[in-house]
């Protein structure tokens, strides 16, 4: 007879409802345990899209905590609820068309001078990341910096979410980072090589070839996948 092994479950709220989900899932895997069949609020499952964005307290600890659910564990007493999208101001611009990156930085964006330095987007980012700090930079027309206090951004709108002075944290930093890679770094040759091929059709036969392998076949590939290397070389991936 097979053997049913014993899991340890623990007590969780989803939008305020009771469940029992066993221990050491992610929010995500729990929330699916729940039954909950996740159409928004789920991306890449890898902590890579900023799609899982979700909220929540712990029974007795007064404080909103901000998680990513595919990567964060469930905790006993949690009480959750996801915030897959959060209505936030985004501007547009056309980069060709800006003369002076750093002061439309704050033309495109103007409530940044509204920081009250409160720091609260910083403590609301799953990423650990210095919002803040970048909100600085770009207040001090300082691109450079803001774009690469902000490279790991995953846009989930958590900071914006959270902050007083309705900024939009996030997209504003959107803006620097390709400011900065539009005035300010050198445009790689190989790239251009690479859009030249692209133009003229090189890689067609290739995307096809790849479109008509199943999962399986294309976890081999990737896995097996050439990466390139900060100093030009390349080096095989790592599973
Ligand atoms: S699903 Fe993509 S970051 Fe969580």
């Amino acid at each position: 007879m097979e053997q049913i092994s014993e899991v340890n479950t623990i007590p969780i709220q989803v939008m305020g409802k009771p469940y029992h989900v066993p221990e050491g899932l992610t929010i995500m895997r729990a929330l699916e345990h729940a039954g909950f069949r996740l159409v928004r609020g789920v991306g890449c499952r890898g902590g890579f899209c900023g799609a899982c964005a979700t909220v929540y307290r712990v029974e007795g600890d007064h404080r909103l905590h901000m998680a990513l659910a595919c990567q964060d564990l469930v905790v006993p007493g949690m009480q959750l609820t996801q915030l897959p999208y959060f209505p936030a101001r985004k501007a547009t611009y056309d980069l060709e068309k800006i003369d002076d990156p750093e002061l439309a930085a704050l033309d495109l964006y103007p409530e940044l001078a509204s920081c009250l330095g409160c720091n609260s987007c910083t403590k609301a980012c799953p990423q650990d990341l210095k919002v803040m700090d970048y909100v600085a930079a770009m207040l001090r027309c300082e691109l450079k910096e803001a774009a690469e206090l902000s490279f790991d951004c995953l846009m989930c709108g958590l900071c914006t979410a959270r902050c007083p002075a309705e900024i939009t944290q996030y997209q504003a930093a959107m803006y620097a980072r390709r400011a900065y890679g539009r005035f300010a770094m050198v445009r790689p040759k190989h790239l251009d090589e690479r859009l030249s091929e692209l133009r003229a059709g090189k890689w067609v036969a290739e995307v096809e070839g790849l479109t008509g392998l199943d999962a399986e076949a294309l976890k081999k590939l990737y896995v097996a996948r050439d990466m390139e290397t900060p100093t030009g070389g390349f080096a095989k991936a790592v599973g």
